[in-house]
């Protein structure tokens, strides 16, 4: 992290109720990490709505007695092979399988697999969880 700068915040009451609320709620340990953590999510948020690179992971939920399903997903995989940095996947019970998929890219890309992954008929849940690749984040 580069130097630290102090500064001064004005809030009204009612918006600082709302800042240590959430900073109890979320668990952070003084106000300076609660707006830490806040700032940081909205640049992730800017880097999902338009930066070069970001890194992610798609999560799907899916009964593997299903072949076609499966066909469609390996396919799919296959045709965004450059996105994808690492795949996972876990037998939960006799049918159901987790497969957690590691992306990187660019957002727009990563994001369209992610909504192809998710649309295959037959998956029982699917999420894009946005993460970054941590630059430009201090
Ligand atoms: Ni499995």
């Amino acid at each position: 992290m580069s130097g630290l700068v102090r500064f001064g915040v004005s809030l009204e009451k009612e918006l600082l109720e709302k800042l240590d609320n959430l900073r109890r709620a979320k668990g952070y340990p003084t106000r300076s990490e609660a707006i830490r953590a806040l700032v940081r999510q909205e640049e992730v948020k800017r880097q999902w709505s338009g930066g070069d690179e970001v890194v992610g992971a798609v999560s799907l939920v899916y009964d593997h007695h299903r072949r076609e399903l499966i066909n469609k997903i390996t396919s799919i995989q296959h045709d965004y092979g450059r996105y994808i940095i690492a795949s996972q996947h876990v037998h939960i019970d006799h049918h159901n399988c987790l497969e957690i998929i590691a992306v990187k890219g660019k957002p727009e890309k990563v994001q369209e697999l992610a909504d192809r992954l998710k649309s295959v008929k037959g998956v029982k849940h699917g999420s894009l969880s946005m993460a970054t690749t941590g630059k430009h984040l201090g």
